[in-house]
């Protein structure tokens, strides 16, 4: 089974029950093409390029297609597109008046509470630029496994370039307002002098000698500050959900005849693993032919 494109479709659903109240079938045209759709924009371009950082906007004014600018464009539309539809619907609904149900109907709420106020944030059109954003983002911790897995992984080596808003002086260096900061979370994550074997996978370099979780604030795959990722809370809960009902219920094994999947990503905005294959059963099947066999 191809296991990449179904997880994200799985992610992308809790995302937008939250959001919408809405639930895909797996093969949704809709979900789908905005999946593909992701996928390529992410392979586009990392923030990371030094290109992309220095004078290349006015390039690709010009020459779109060659930087992929009008993807990035097509892709961006689509997603406002999409969110404005689901606005749309629920309005059409009209259940956020008096019973909101999900953040589109509390957020619809607020814009109706603050409409004579100018300055309100809660307009329609910051409503769809906050759901294009997640749309964009939301297809990507308690334990030991889960934080090995974000260290290993480098999902965002480099995060969102940022703008320093005035001249700063840290540790005797002076950053100019205006300086475009890029963190470099890869750098931290595969520190040798740091964790000594970065390459390997081992979550018990996260537990003590009492066998306790200790959270390194070294893993920084959220960011870090003002901006910090919004969507922590919901990846910290579903992702411990994700993979012990997945471990509870299926065992997950090398396709037989075939190398194990590699540890090399797909490059871009963030890291993705190259879609691979996985021989999945079922547990509870695995055991009951078990005991048939052992008695
Ligand atoms: C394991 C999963 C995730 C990782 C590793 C991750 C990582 C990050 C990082 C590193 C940043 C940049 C922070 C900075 O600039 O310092 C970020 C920003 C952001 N993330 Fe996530 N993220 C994840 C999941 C999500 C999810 C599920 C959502 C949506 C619900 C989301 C929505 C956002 C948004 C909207 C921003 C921009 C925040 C801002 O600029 O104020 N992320 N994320």
């Amino acid at each position: 089974m191809k296991v990449r494109t179904k997880f994200v479709l799985s992610l992308l659903n809790t995302l937008w029950c939250m959001v919408a109240g809405q639930r895909y079938e797996h093969d949704d045209p809709i979900l789908t093409k905005m999946m593909d759709r992701n996928f390529e924009m992410i392979k586009s371009t990392t923030f990371g390029e030094p290109l992309n950082l220095i004078f290349i906007n006015t390039l690709k004014r010009f020459f779109p297609s060659l930087f992929k600018e009008d993807l990035r464009l097509r892709v961006f539309k689509e997603c406002h597109d999409f969110s404005k539809m689901l606005i749309d619907e629920r309005k059409a609904e009209g259940l956020y008046k008096h019973d909101p149900q999900n953040y589109i109907d509390v957020f619809l709420q607020k814009i109706e509470e603050n409409q004579d106020d100018p300055k309100s944030v809660y307009t329609e059109e910051n409503l769809q630029a906050m759901l294009s954003d997640l749309l964009q983002t939301g297809t990507t911790t308690t334990n030991a496994f889960v934080l090995e897995t974000h260290r290993r992984g480098n999902i965002v080596p480099n995060p969102i370039p940022r703008t320093c808003p005035k001249d700063w002086n840290i540790r005797g260096y002076t950053i100019p307002k205006g300086s475009v900061i890029l963190s470099n979370h890869y750098s931290v994550h595969m520190d040798k002098e740091y964790w000594g074997d970065p390459e390997v996978f081992r979550p018990d370099r996260f537990i003590n000698d009492k066998g306790e979780f200790v959270l390194d604030k070294r893993v920084c795959h959220f960011g870090f500050g003002k901006r910090i990722c919004i969507g922590i809370t919901l990846a910290n809960s579903v992702i411990p959900i994700f993979f012990a009902t997945l471990l509870q219920n299926f065992n997950f094994s090398v396709v037989p005849g075939q190398e194990p999947p590699t540890m090399e990503p797909e490059i871009g905005v963030s890291l993705s693993p190259i879609e691979y294959e996985v021989k999945i059963t079922n547990r509870a099947a695995g055991a009951l032919l078990e005991q048939s066999r052992q008695g």
